[in-house]
């Protein structure tokens, strides 16, 4: 304790790619005004990183540096280590190890979070440091920190979140310039958004895996990857966005979470969302977070949920928390989940088939008499009542899109609906489908 307020806090840094050469500049830039509200200063005793041209630039001298994260994870004299290598390979191994050493952790690795939250903290129970996260969700905006610790006296009952800024700006140029998805991913790679292999964003895993560990924060409950219905956004075209528009409503990349009865729902899909809604004023590579509690309201977060300096203000207010936790002799004052071990407890999980809300549906039909009225049928055989039909157009030959939205319905039967409907002969193509959020107070 009375070490780090006089020598500061040797951090040793795992990964010097943007995040980690971030974080050196800000704990540079910023030491001054990081001691002041600290009470002691943060220093990086060791930055590791495989590729030397990783060190390129910043003011860390030779000491410093080195290529063997191991004996940074092994070093008694380093108290605090920063995960920034991501994946769940080397990461995986040496966050373990960290934790198995007994020291604290903080790391942005939201995938080996989601995938490996058990043994994580299973080796951070059993080490007795301390896990932060706050820049594995939402990049600077403090999420993980707001359902730790702000909403502590809530009940949280639904989260909405946008919380990958490459499908949120992906979903904007379709939205505000009618580029195809293949032209707005482009876009997305060429200013920097897109990862080469973007796949893990555009189908709603990177998504996922932020849900997962805000569901667990909220709810206190266990969730696994596999509980959580996920649907990416490269089947989206400018003509259901443009639509969608036509009827008041925006499409985002929605992680969704809620509680149904006992239950917890959690989701990732293309959402329509009402224009008055403030997400859907959420462009370009913007994060925001709704959280709803049943004292607070609603919380919105919004900021910029990537990106060297803003992921880096994260993990500099995650180290702050371990200097100051340690200054104090306070550890593990908050749990590293939110809830005391003992009150976490599995809450079931909603089955996404049964998942009650609004759709949109958008079928390629033949301009025939009778077509709508056997449309009608199916989604009536099952259950499925219709809020509003548009044919948008008229071609003689070939068919025209008929846009319809449904009131509340529940999934399987809209599944099963849109089976029937595909089989029709007056149907051309497969039924596209995009689900709605927000109240159905025609229904
Ligand atoms: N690739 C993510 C995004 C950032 O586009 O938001 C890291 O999770």
């Amino acid at each position: 304790m009375g070490k780090v307020k006089e020598q500061g806090l040797a951090v040793g840094l795992l990964g010097c790619g943007t995040v980690g050469r971030g974080l050196v500049k800000l704990l540079s830039q910023n030491r001054q005004l990081v001691q002041a509200r600290v009470g002691a200063p943060l220093f990086l005793a060791k930055v590791a990183d495989t590729n030397p041209a990783a060190f390129e630039g910043l003011e860390l001298d030779s000491s410093q540096k080195t290529g063997d994260a191991l004996s940074i994870v092994d070093d008694p004299r380093i108290p605090v280590i920063v995960e920034l290598i991501g994946g769940q390979g080397v990461a995986k191994d040496l966050m373990l190890r960290a934790l198995g050493n007994g020291k604290t952790v903080v790391t942005a690795n939201k995938a080996l979070l989601a995938t490996w939250g058990r043994d994580i903290l299973e080796a951070a129970r059993k080490g007795g440091g301390e896990l932060f996260f706050e820049a594995a969700v939402g990049g600077c905006m403090p999420v993980i920190k707001t359902l730790r610790e702000t909403l502590a006296g809530n009940r949280i009952l639904a989260l909405y979140g946008i919380l990958n800024g490459t499908c949120n700006y992906i979903l904007s140029r379709i939205t505000f310039e009618n580029l195809s998805f293949e032209d707005a991913l482009q876009k997305a790679q060429e200013a920097g958004f897109a990862e080469a292999d973007p796949f893990l964003d555009i189908s709603g895993g990177d998504t996922r895996h932020k849900l997962a560990l805000c569901v667990s924060l909220a709810f206190g409950t266990p969730v696994g990857l596999e509980d959580i219905f996920v649907e990416g956004i490269s089947h989206l075209t400018p003509d259901d966005i443009a639509f969608a528009q036509e009827f008041g409503y925006r499409v985002k990349l929605l992680a969704i979470a809620k509680r149904t009865g006992n239950a917890v729902q959690a989701r990732v899909h293309p959402t329509m969302i009402p224009m008055y809604n403030m997400l859907s004023n959420v462009s370009g590579p913007m994060n925001a977070l709704t959280l709803v509690g049943d004292a607070c309201g609603e919380v919105v977060l919004y900021g910029q949920g990537a990106g060297m300096m803003p992921t880096a203000s994260a993990v500099v207010s995650d180290l702050a928390d371990a200097a100051r936790n340690l200054l104090c002799g306070a550890h593990n004052r908050i749990p590293i989940m939110g809830w005391q071990e003992r009150d976490i407890s599995p809450l079931p999980i909603l089955p996404m088939d049964e998942v009650v809300t609004r759709y949109y549906i958008r079928l390629a039909a033949l301009d025939r008499p009778g077509v709508l009225s056997k449309v009608a049928g199916v989604l009536g055989d099952n259950g499925i009542s219709i809020s509003s039909v548009h044919q948008k157009g008229r071609h003689i030959e070939g068919p025209v899109p008929i846009v319809l939205l449904t009131h509340d319905a529940k999934e399987s039967n809209i599944q099963k609906a849109l089976k029937e409907i595909a089989a029709l002969a007056v149907i051309a193509a497969d039924p596209v489908l995009i689900r709605i959020e927000e109240e159905d107070e025609t229904a």
